[in-house]
C-alpha cells in the first residue's frame, strides 16, 4: 500500500493537475528561450524603448541603427513641412534634423522653431555657389533632402552631393504644368485656364532640370465647376498632406542604407 498509494496519486495528478502546471512551465521556458535568442537572430534590431534617440547620433553600436537625418527645404508657409515634421516626430529610424529656407520671413521657420527643429537660411549667391552649405549639410550628417514648396532650382553641386537622395512635391500631374515659374497658384491657374477635368500631385526625384526627375507617386483629384486657383490649391494641399509624409518614409527607407 505504501508504494501503490503515491503511484496512484502520481497517475491521477499528471493528467488532471500537474499536466497543466508542466505545460505552462514548458511554454514559459520556450518563450524565454526565444526572447533571449532574438538579438543573435537580428543583430541590428532597432531598440525603441531603452535608448531613445537624442539630437546627436550616438557612438557606433552594433545593436542600434543611427537615425536617418532629413533636411526639409521650404520657402513658404510650410504646411507640408509641418506635416512631415509631425509624421517623423516619434519615428524610430528617421528624424527631421534641419529646416532650410531661402526666406528669413518664411512661416516654415516658426513651425520648425515650435518643434525645436534647427533652421538654416541660405542667401541666394551662397545657394547657387554651394560651397559653404553643402559641407554644412554633410557635417550635420544629413542623409536625405525633402523639398516642400522650395522655389529655387536645385544646383548641380547639391544633386551631385545627394544623388537620388532629394525628392520634391509638385502640385500638378507632371509632366504637365511643370517647369520654370510653375509653382503654387500659377500651376492651379494654368490648370483651370486649360479646362482640365482633373489635377493632382506628383512626388518625384530631383535632377538638374525643373520638375523632371523620376516619378515616385501621383494622386489625382477632380476639378469642380467654379473652381478657383485658391479652391483647387486647398484640395491639392489635402492630397499632399495625406500622401507626402508616408511616401517620403518609404523612399528614404529604400534609398538610404545606414547602420
Ligand atoms: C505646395 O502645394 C507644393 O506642391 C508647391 O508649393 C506648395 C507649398 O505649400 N510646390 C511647388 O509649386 C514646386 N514647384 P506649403 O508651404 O503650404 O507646404
Amino acid at each position: 500500500m505504501t508504494l501503490i498509494w503515491p503511484l496512484m496519486v502520481l497517475f491521477v495528478s499528471i493528467p488532471f493537475g500537474q499536466f497543466i502546471f508542466f505545460r505552462g512551465y514548458l511554454l514559459r521556458m520556450a518563450s524565454h528561450l526565444r526572447r533571449s535568442n532574438s538579438p543573435i537572430e537580428n543583430p541590428h534590431a532597432v531598440n525603441t524603448s531603452e535608448q531613445p534617440y537624442s539630437g546627436t547620433p550616438a557612438a557606433p553600436d552594433h545593436h542600434h541603427h543611427h537615425p536617418i537625418l532629413l533636411a526639409v527645404f521650404a520657402s513658404g508657409t510650410g504646411s507640408n513641412a509641418e506635416k512631415i515634421m509631425d509624421h517623423f516626430a516619434e519615428h524610430p529610424r528617421i528624424k527631421v534634423a534641419l529646416v532650410v529656407s531661402n526666406k528669413p520671413a518664411a512661416g516654415v521657420l516658426e513651425k520648425a522653431a515650435a518643434r525645436n527643429v534647427p533652421t538654416l537660411i541660405i542667401e541666394k549667391e551662397n545657394f547657387f555657389r554651394g560651397d559653404s552649405y553643402i559641407p554644412f549639410l554633410k557635417e550635420k550628417g544629413i542623409d536625405f533632402i525633402v523639398l516642400a514648396g522650395f522655389l529655387w532650382k536645385i544646383p548641380a553641386a547639391l544633386i551631385t552631393a545627394f544623388p537620388s537622395h532629394i525628392v520634391n512635391i509638385h502640385p500638378a500631374l507632371l509632366p504637365k504644368y511643370g517647369g520654370k515659374g510653375m509653382y503654387g497658384q500659377f500651376v492651379h491657374e494654368a490648370v483651370i485656364i486649360a479646362g482640365e477635368q482633373e489635377s493632382g500631385i506628383t512626388i518625384h526625384f530631383v535632377d538638374e532640370h525643373y520638375d523632371h526627375g523620376g516619378t515616385i507617386f501621383q494622386a489625382t483629384c477632380q476639378l469642380e465647376p467654379g473652381d478657383t486657383a485658391a479652391s483647387l490649391a486647398e484640395r491639392i494641399h489635402e492630397l499632399e498632406h495625406a500622401h507626402y509624409p508616408a511616401i517620403i518614409e518609404q523612399t528614404v527607407l529604400k534609398q538610404v542604407v545606414k547602420h
